[in-house]
């Protein structure tokens, strides 16, 4: 794909409409189709993807401290060659499969998403990876399967942060299985065209776009299909400040502060706050999986 991160790039170049589109012409081998042609974004704003400094410099990866800067620092320390996913529960081929086993005949495709963290920062990411769906179809979902979990590796010997009791490690997270399957839901093996980067997550991590960063599970080890909703690590350290789903909604604040407007991190210290939108602007494209819910309840 053209490098579509190049600084002439507006929001709409990223809109997730348009990365859909492409997934659709790269499969069915179609021609272009016209920018035309497609409806506005959501966005009003025009973002331009973070530099790679930025994306790599400032990181929550509490496996390896809980500074912003620690990761970068010390994520350098994990091995991720080799690496490998169990993957088990309710599928059809259980098993621990290689990362090369995971991503050969994968289409790895770019997607600039929207990251809003639960800090009420935010940043625009250029990942590669693929859909998770994809995955899941290869090792087959059982039909009373309901829900995804995931685990990151834990390693004391190379991660110098669990030592800390600051999560029950390892570090967990989970979807429910029609969020998961969703195709804005992406495994991430790298950004900007290159390969993870240790303190992202090397070597494969989820992306989740309409969620708090915290559901982003870098460094994944096991994926397991469940029938009940699996347990998660920020949930389980602090229930009130975080829910299972933890859909990025202006309207619900965190307990301690506004989840109204969000800092854009590289805006300089002086920067406007920016509002933050529904579902993180997200909200044409996943709002059906929610229809119904109470979102102040199920936050
Ligand atoms: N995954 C693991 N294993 N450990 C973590 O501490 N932090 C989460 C998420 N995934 C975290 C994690 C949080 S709070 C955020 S905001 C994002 O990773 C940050 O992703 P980034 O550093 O790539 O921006």
């Amino acid at each position: 794909m053209a490098n579509r991160w190049k600084n002439d790039l507006t929001w709409d170049d990223v809109t997730p409409e348009k990365a859909f589109l492409n997934r659709r012409q790269i499969i069915a081998g179609m021609a272009g189709v016209a920018a035309g042609a497609i409806a506005g974004p959501a966005f009003a704003d025009k973002l331009e993807p973070n530099s790679y400094e930025d994306i790599t410099s400032y990181n929550n990866f509490y496996e390896f401290g809980t500074g912003k800067d620690d990761p970068k620092r010390y994520a350098g320390a994990l091995t991720t060659k080799p690496w490998s996913i169990e993957i088990d529960g309710m599928v059809d081929r259980p098993g621990t499969y290689s990362f090369d086993q995971i991503t050969s005949g994968m289409t790895i495709e770019e997607r600039i998403y929207r990251f809003r963290c639960v800090e009420a920062w935010s940043m625009v990411v250029p990942w590669n990876g693929f859909e998770l769906s994809d995955l899941l179809n290869r090792v087959g979902v059982q039909s009373g399967a309901r829900y995804v979990a995931f685990e990151t590796a834990y390693r004391p010997d190379e991660m110098r942060g669990v030592a800390f009791p600051v999560l029950d490690w390892p570090y967990r997270e989970g979807l429910r299985l029609d969020e998961a399957m969703h195709p804005l839901t992406i495994m991430a093996t790298g950004l900007y065209g290159r390969p993870m980067p240790n303190q992202n997550g090397a070597p494969i991590r989820l992306v989740v776009p309409w969620k708090y960063g915290f559901k982003s599970i870098k460094s994944i080890v096991r994926i397991t299909l469940t029938a009940d909703q699996p347990p998660t690590s920020w949930n389980m350290s602090n229930a009130r400040e975080y829910g299972f789903y933890s859909n990025v909604n202006p309207e619900v604040d965190h307990p301690r502060w506004s989840q109204a407007t969000e800092r854009r991190i590289g805006g300089g210290l002086f920067a406007k706050r920016q509002p933050t939108l529904m579902f993180n602007g997200y909200e044409r494209e996943v709002a059906s999986l929610y229809r119904g819910m109470d979102l102040t309840k199920f936050y």
